[in-house]
């Protein structure tokens, strides 16, 4: 039992610190350039990832939560009575609010996320608006193995991962991911993803290039991050945004282009720059329905069930954990 608005528990500790100087010259000393895409959420990119979900191009968040509005239901009878939810990250409290909302009589709610202040908010906030429900927080970076909290009585675990989050790995990581979820919650297990779909290229460029640069000021925050965590003198007038769907690989890329030649200086080192040299700082894959089913499978996932908007723009779907998940 829960004493009402509380959370039951907080567990897990906030992984060291890596080192972010480490992680920009090994991406800007390969060829070619890259950065990791994890730096973009400082907190004012953050925020600005915020507006991005607010767009009118980006379809993302407003077409999943309209069908999470549709669709919670049916999937919440696949999960039954008295399930566990796990969800990867601290999204938007309202996409687990409408799946809370759902279910009968759910035993439990994990949170999990790497930032102690984002897990505590989102705790609080579902321990409030749902008063009768268990609610834990585990912080942890969720790409490393998880130590769930005790559980007493619940039912089937499940895990949601919304907002197309995944799309963010390869599909190898993908599938090491899926495959890794599906062990922590065992055999009978499910899991409701949310995966953006392959469509008409203009949407996809417009939705990663948006008319007010929102997504653009986003990509070059990376270069400001740099800056203050690193020391680093990156001209932020220097560089422009490039995003465009890369048909080949499934995936839109984001790129910082270098508008002319020029030296920038990092932890010491000089970083030179060619006019027109660009550091990829983003893959986001989109899959139809049939080829995210494939990759589920290959983690051992059996896919249940998948919904898409009359446009196919978004699609959620439900997997269950195989008796053997994949090993
Ligand atoms: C967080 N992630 C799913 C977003 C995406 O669509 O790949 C990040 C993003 N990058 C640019 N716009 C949004």
């Amino acid at each position: 039992m829960t004493n009402g608005t509380t959370v039951a528990s907080f567990t897990g500790a906030q992984p060291a610190q890596e080192n972010i100087l480490d992680g920009a010259l090994a991406g800007l000393g390969a060829t070619p350039k890259t950065l990791p895409s994890k730096y973009f959420y400082d907190e004012r990119g953050s925020k600005l990832f915020e507006l991005i979900c607010e767009l009118p191009e980006y379809y993302v968040t407003r077409v999943e939560t309209a069908l999470l509005g549709e669709f919670a239901g049916q999937a919440a009878a696949l999960m039954g009575d008295g399930a566990s939810i796990i969800e990867f990250g601290t999204g938007s409290s309202e996409k687990i609010g409408i799946l809370l909302g759902a279910l009968e009589r759910p035993a439990a709610f994990v949170a999990v996320d790497i930032s102690p202040t984002a897990l505590r908010a989102a705790a609080e906030t579902m321990a409030r608006d749902f008063p009768n429900l268990a609610v834990h927080g585990v912080c942890a970076d969720f790409t490393q193995p998880v130590a769930l909290p005790e559980m007493p009585g619940a039912g089937r675990r499940v895990v949601f991962f919304p907002g197309s989050s995944l799309g963010n790995f390869n599909p190898e990581q993908s599938v090491d991911f899926l495959a890794n979820a599906a062990r922590l919650i065992g055999p009978g297990g499910g899991m409701l993803i949310g995966i953006d779909v392959k469509k008409d290229e203009a949407i996809l460029n417009a939705a990663y290039d948006d008319a007010q640069g929102v997504t653009a000021a986003f990509n070059l925050n990376l270069l400001r991050h740099l800056n203050r965590e690193c020391g680093a003198n990156f001209d932020l007038d220097a560089f422009s945004h490039r995003a465009f769907y890369n048909a080949g690989a499934g995936r839109v890329e984001m790129h910082l282009v270098s508008l002319h030649a020029q030296t920038v200086t990092l932890g010491g080192q000089s970083i030179a720059f060619a006019e027109g040299e660009t550091i990829h700082t983003e893959n986001s894959y989109k899959y139809s329905i049939p080829e995210f089913q494939d990759l589920a499978r290959r983690a051992g996932c059996e896919p249940v069930r998948a919904w898409t908007d009359a446009e196919g723009l978004f699609s959620l779907h439900y997997l269950s954990v195989a008796s053997d998940p994949a090993p």
